[in-house]
């Protein structure tokens, strides 16, 4: 393992973001972040964030789009929540993505990014994100669960499952029966 993250999960991700430039979706083959002031600022922490370990806002929106948003609507309890979306699962992606990488350390900003391919703002209150889905806590354990399963699957080290696990609980107060 290199930096926590194995050559073979940074072919994955190579992989994984050709196919993302590919499809339909925000197509990103680089930070959407990096194009202004930002430009050349890799992360906060250095290279000794969790961020960076995962790859920053890349590696975390090629994670979610390739794997664990796939397998959170693979599940049958899960799916459901994911009906009537007022934004698209790129847009979804794109701001979880910033979101993780901004609290793990990395320069994406928290939130008010635009992005680009449908002009969506990513918001900063998950209650409002959330409200009207009236998601419960054992559907927000199973979505944690799934997203440290895969990062398992793809090489990420447990103890940055563990980090990436503490910042999404962090969000259940104002993600729970909303
Ligand atoms: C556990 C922590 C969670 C965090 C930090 C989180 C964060 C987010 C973020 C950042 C977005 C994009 C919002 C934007 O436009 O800026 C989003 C959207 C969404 N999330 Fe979550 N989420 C969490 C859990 C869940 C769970 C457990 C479910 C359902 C099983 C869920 C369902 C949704 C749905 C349906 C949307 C799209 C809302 C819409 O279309 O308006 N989230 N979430």
């Amino acid at each position: 393992m290199s930096g926590l993250v194995s050559t073979g999960v940074r072919k994955l991700a190579a992989a994984a973001a050709v196919a993302v430039a590919l499809a339909a979706g925000p197509g990103y083959t680089t930070a959407p972040q990096a194009a202004g002031p930002e430009k050349g600022r890799d992360d906060r922490g250095g290279n000794t964030s969790v961020a960076a370990r995962l790859g920053g806002f890349m590696g975390i929106f090629n994670f979610l789009d390739r794997f664990a948003v796939p397998a959170e609507l693979a599940d049958p309890e899960i799916a459901p929540f994911f009906a009537n979306l007022t934004e698209t699962p790129g847009d979804i992606e794109t701001c979880l993505a910033m979101l993780l990488d901004h609290d793990l350390g990395g320069s994406s900003p928290h939130n008010g990014f635009i992005v680009p391919a449908t002009g969506h703002q990513c918001r900063s209150s998950m209650s409002n994100i959330h409200r009207g889905r009236n998601i419960p806590d054992r559907i927000i354990d199973k979505f944690i669960a799934i997203v440290g399963e895969q990062a398992a699957f793809v090489g990420v080290a447990d103890s940055d499952i563990a980090e990436v696990a503490k910042v999404l609980e962090r969000y259940r107060g104002g993600v729970r029966n909303k």
